[in-house]
């Protein structure tokens, strides 16, 4: 069954009642929408971990600090390999063992590598790994190589990366899982569709996405605009998209050329997962922007380290290239786009726990380079916790507690 061959309340119900079925693929967040989803007829070859079906959570903190009423988060860190990789990889992964690939291959930043190398290895596929040397967050390295991949760490960026795997893939039988991939476009396009299903199908008036090579934002557009025109939603929510200052080629390309020709960066970012200068799917995110209404914000490194550490402070937490969402949305409240009663949901797209190293750093302060921070980086005094290390004694924590104790009350 097709989705434009029944009405939206019929499949608003089916979906519903999946959520209680104990076969695999209804458990699945992404194939429990499958009339959405290109026709996949050997069920049994459907590789799932279950993926999708992550938190939609209220941020009331992050809200007061930047100005609004009202703010949500879907956590797609919250999928099995910790990032929303997970919903296009196991559409795109499942085609690729239909397909009879022995292997599978991406360039990455990191999350994409530990998403393929994860349903790769569940059925026997080899996967293939090409990562930007030294630029990527351990949780991830450490990912890939736990679920078995030939992971290649090139002396070159996250575009250098894509470019050799092009070739490799020209000239082997590698089944490409990079975000071109239509079949990630398509399973990534659910994260829209349960986000309006937990709001009971009432569209919010902004989505905020991060934006690197830019699947994500293309997909999400996406899946807005056919859950539109099937009438699952009588309004389209804004999709804005968030880029850090290091790495801002849509950002560019909308302001110098209002979309039509991509400036490509060298891009230089902590937020290393959307460190990309040169992204595939620029077009189609131009698209998304002009049909939703959506804007674009680039946001400074101090700026990302605030709003990670902010959305921490709401016990939720997420990595780097996550909390450019809220950083974005500050700066879309003070420019008066988003206004402070309009709703908004986050798209936290990764794991704190992703990239451990730049939480560290930036709790003992060393997150720019160990030297004296930028001016800029007063705002994030309050927000650094560094561990104490003491004496074993009670009399030494007890002083440490009465002195957290009193400096919150200052
Ligand atoms: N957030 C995280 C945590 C990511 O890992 C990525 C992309 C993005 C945002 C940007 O999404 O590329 O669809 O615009 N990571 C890719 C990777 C490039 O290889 O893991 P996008």
């Amino acid at each position: 069954m097709r989705a434009a061959q029944c009405t939206a309340a019929t499949l608003k119900a089916l979906w519903r009642t999946r959520r209680k079925s104990l076969v695999p693929i209804d458990q699945s967040g992404v194939w429990r929408f499958r009339e959405l989803l290109p026709p996949f007829s050997d069920e049994q070859k459907i590789l799932t971990l279950r993926e999708g079906n992550t938190p939609l959570y209220s941020l009331p903190s992050s809200a007061r600090a930047v100005g609004i009423e009202y703010l949500l988060a879907k956590h797609q860190g919250m999928n099995p390999t910790g990032s929303f990789k997970d919903t296009g990889m196991t559409v795109a992964a499942s085609v690729a063992r239909r397909e009879g690939f022995r292997w599978v291959g991406c360039a990455s930043t990191g999350n994409t590598s530990a998403s393929m190398a994860a349903y790769a290895t569940r059925a026997q596929m080899r996967s293939l790994v090409l990562i930007p040397h030294g630029k990527v967050a351990w949780g991830k390295l450490s990912q890939a190589l736990d679920y078995g991949a030939i992971t290649i760490e090139l002396k070159t960026d996250f575009d250098g990366c894509s470019r050799i795997l092009d070739e490799v893939v020209d000239r082997m039988p590698v089944y490409l899982l990079n975000s071109v991939n239509p079949y990630r476009i398509e399973g990534q396009k659910t994260a829209a569709v349960e986000l309006l299903e937990q709001l009971d199908w009432q569209s919010p008036d902004h989505i905020i996405v991060p934006g690197g090579n830019l699947g994500n934002s293309s997909a999400l557009g996406k899946a807005l605009l056919e859950l539109e025109e099937l009438k699952f939603i009588n309004r389209l929510p804004k999709l804005s998209i968030v880029q850090a200052e290091g790495a801002n080629p849509l950002v560019r390309t909308m302001r110098e050329t209002g979309g039509k020709k991509l400036i490509s960066v060298q891009a230089e970012t902590a937020a290393s997962a959307i460190s990309i200068g040169s992204p595939a799917s620029w077009k189609k995110a131009v698209r998304v922007l002009e049909q939703t209404g959506g804007t674009v914000a680039e946001v400074s490194e101090v700026e990302i380290a605030w709003a990670k550490a902010q959305i921490g402070a709401d016990g939720v937490g997420c990595e780097p290239a996550s909390a450019v969402t809220l950083a974005g949305l500050k700066k879309m409240v003070q420019g008066g786009f988003v206004k402070p009663g309009e709703s908004v949901v986050l798209i936290l797209t990764g794991h704190l726990l992703k990239d451990p190293e730049f939480t560290l750093k930036f709790h003992r302060g060393k997150l720019f380079g160990g030297g004296p921070p930028p001016r800029e980086a007063e705002i994030l005094a309050p927000y650094r916790r560094a561990p104490i290390v003491l004496e074993a004694s009670g009399d030494a924590v007890i002083s440490a507690l009465k002195q957290a104790e009193e400096r919150s009350e200052a």
